[in-house]
Order: C-alpha cells, then sequence, then structure tokens
C-alpha cells in the first residue's frame, strides 16, 4: 500500500482470544512489535514486524484505534489470511453477522529487508567477525579458531601493545587473510588522504579508518573515488551513517558500549542504521559494529543484521561458553572410558581398507 516499501512483506494472521479492553490488546501489541525490533518508520515504509488489529466482535473507535479495521474490506492481502485462521468471515466486502464471541483477528506483517538478499548477506554467510585488537598473539589464537574474517585496529590498542604501528599492521595482514582497519591520524582532509594512500600500500587487505568529522567525510570521498576501502569509524548516530554511505564508506563504525556508557541504547544505533540502510538497497556501506563489550553485544548485532561485529578477543573467548557444553562434554568423555577400543583413528583406517575405500 502506498508505493513506499521496497521489501517483500510476509502477511499472516492470527485469531486471538481477548477479554479484555481493546486499547489494552493494542498495547501489547505494540509492545510485542518494539520487542521484535520495530522502529519508527515513514508510513507505508519497510519495517520489521507490523501488527494490526483486524476485526473484532466488538467495534471500537478511538484516536489511536479503530476496529474493525476501516480498510479491511479493501484489502486481499490482510482479509485473505484473515479468513485462513477465521473461516467464518466472508469472502470479499462485508463483515460477519454470526461469529465466535470474544474473537479478534490481527494480521502480522514482517517485512524481508531487501538488503537481505543481496550480495552483503549472501545465502551461507553469517554476520562476519572482525577482532578488535592490535596483540598479535590474540590475533593468532582467534585466527587459529577459524572464525575470524578481519581485524581492526585503533590508535588506543595499537598504543596499548608498543609496537611500531606499521610493522603491526603489516604483520596482523601476514596472519589474517581479510580486511585489517589501521587508523589515520590527522587532523586536514589532505593529511589524511595523505596518509590513507600510504597505509593502502602496506598491504591490499589494508581498510583505511578514518573519523567522522567534515575532513574525514571529505577523505573517505576522495579515498573511495581512488579506489581504497575505508572504514569511517566514531559513529554515534544514524544521520552520521548516512554520510558515510554517502561518501561511499566500505564500512561505517557505529561505537555501541560507548553509547551505553551514557546511559542510552547503543544496539538500537545499529537496528536503525541496518534499517535505513535497507531503505537504499544499492549502497554497498556495510554495517560493522563496534564497541562491543559481551557476547549479548554480538548477538544483538547479529539480530539487528549487522554486517559484521568487531569482537576483543576476552569477549570472542567467551562467545564459545556455556556450562552445559562443558558438562556435556565432560560425560561424553567419561562414557568414551568404557569403550573397549578407544582408538578412532585405526579403528577407521582399518574399516576402510576392509572395505576398499
Ligand atoms: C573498533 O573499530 C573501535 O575502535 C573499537 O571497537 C572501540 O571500542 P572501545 O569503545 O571499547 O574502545
Amino acid at each position: 500500500m502506498g508505493g513506499v516499501a521496497r521489501g517483500a512483506f510476509h502477511n499472516a494472521a492470527l485469531l486471538v482470544e481477548w477479554s479484555g479492553a481493546l486499547p489494552a490488546l493494542l498495547g501489547l501489541v505494540k509492545e510485542v512489535e518494539a520487542r521484535l525490533g520495530r522502529r519508527s518508520t515513514p508510513r507505508w515504509g519497510d519495517r520489521v514486524v507490523d501488527i494490526d488489529l483486524l476485526w473484532a466482535e466488538r467495534k471500537h473507535r478511538s484516536p489511536a484505534l479503530i476496529v474493525p479495521h476501516p480498510k479491511l474490506a479493501e484489502r486481499p492481502f490482510a482479509w485473505e489470511p484473515a479468513r485462513e485462521v477465521a473461516p467464518w468471515l466472508p469472502a470479499g466486502r462485508g463483515l460477519p453477522r454470526a461469529v465466535p464471541v470474544g474473537s479478534i483477528v490481527t494480521t502480522l506483517a514482517l517485512a524481508r529487508p531487501t538488503r537481505a538478499d543481496r550480495s552483503v548477506h549472501q545465502r551461507g554467510v553469517a554476520m562476519k567477525f572482525f577482532i578488535d585488537s592490535a596483540n598479535l598473539d590474540h590475533i593468532r589464537q582467534a585466527n587459529s579458531w577459524g572464525i575470524v574474517d578481519g581485524v581492526t585496529t585503533n590508535p588506543s590498542l595499537i598504543a596499548k601493545e608498543g609496537g611500531d604501528f606499521v610493522e603491526t599492521v603489516a604483520e596482523i595482514c601476514t596472519i589474517v587473510n581479510g580486511p585489517v582497519s589501521a587508523e589515520v591520524v590527522a587532523e586536514s582532509t589532505a593529511d589524511m588522504v595523505a596518509q590513507g594512500r600510504l597505509l593502502a600500500r602496506i598491504h591490499e587487505n589494508v581498510v583505511v579508518k578514518v573519523p567522522l568529522t567534515k575532513e574525514g567525510i571529505a577523505a573517505t570521498k576522495e579515498l573511495s573515488r581512488e579506489g581504497v576501502k575505508t572504514n569511517v569509524t566514531l559513529c554515534f548516530s544514524p544521520v552520521q551513517a548516512l554520510l558515510a554511505a554517502k561518501v561511499g564508506a566500505t564500512y561505517i563504525s557505529p561505537f555501541v558500549g560507548r553509547v551505553d556508557d551514557v546511559s542510552r541504547d547503543g544496539m538500537q544505533l545499529i537496528e536503525e542504521i541496518v534499517a535505513l540502510y535497507a531503505n537504499y538497497p544499492e549502497l554497498e556501506t556495510q554495517v560493522l559494529a563496534a564497541s562491543l563489550r559481551h557476547p549479548k553485544h554480538v548477538l544483538d548485532a547479529a539480530l539487528a543484521g549487522s554486517h559484521v561485529a568487531t569482537i576483543p578477543f576476552a569477549v570472542m573467548t567467551k562467545l564459545f561458553s556455556h556450562p552445559l557444553t562443558d558438562i556435556g562434554n565432560e560425560k561424553f568423555t567419561r562414557a568414551w572410558d568404557g569403550v573397549p577400543d578407544r582408538d578412532i583413528v585405526s579403528q577407521v583406517t582399518r574399516w576402510l581398507e576392509r572395505n576398499g575405500r
């Protein structure tokens, strides 16, 4: 409806029994929408979820809610799914007469973001994991676990390790076969561009990290034009993310933890940027959730559809941990002690030879 939405929508209807007042049900529905990640969107635009109260045995009219939905009869996409759960609703126009008491039909429309079908979220590719570190031992260890797709560094992380900046970046590029962010430290656009061009020459995987200032955005535009990959950092608002996308940044880094630190919801920033970018499917900029402090941040970034999460070593380690995994593993190991021949390699090798494989 209205010609604004770009993504595909899945429609489904729910039949609800509700003995309370309809506005209270509307309140519940709004809460469910919010918990599923709905944020304010343009009228008729793409949204994560949209739950409408379509029809109820009791009529209701208030500024916030009109039931039955005034346009119900004109909307087969709502009407037809509704009839799947409430067959007593008549096909086509008009409202039913004899109906089960207390029944309410709601439709639930779920939007599938257009970008989900595009290159950044290809089939079989989950959210990418970068390690947020300049510690070579940590990077080597995490890389050996097979889950590291790239690395981000920043001046604080480099300073913490105490090594030479360029040598560290070059070494990281030999460890991880993926994007490695190295940050410029300059104030003017010209200096940022000059540093960025040089950093990009260290290795083809170097991504030049640029702060989200006027000078940084201008530098990103120039570096993008020259084919240098960029990561626009220190992003704290969706409009800032829009600026980075407009100048062709490869990545935008919204800082979740630092927003949480000032008592705001950092993850909302990721959700809003993902939603905002999804409105413009031609944008190539990827959302890189940064300043992540614990595994829940990683989970929420993935649920929000972030393309990348950059994760400190300590948090990456915690992603593996679950007490039930440890207990279960311990039990299986103990049970295996009771198996007569425990040498799997010799057993399988003999079996393969016997069976001519
Ligand atoms: C990564 O690109 C950022 O520099 C990093 O995630 C910032 O994290 P912090 O807020 O923990 O310093």
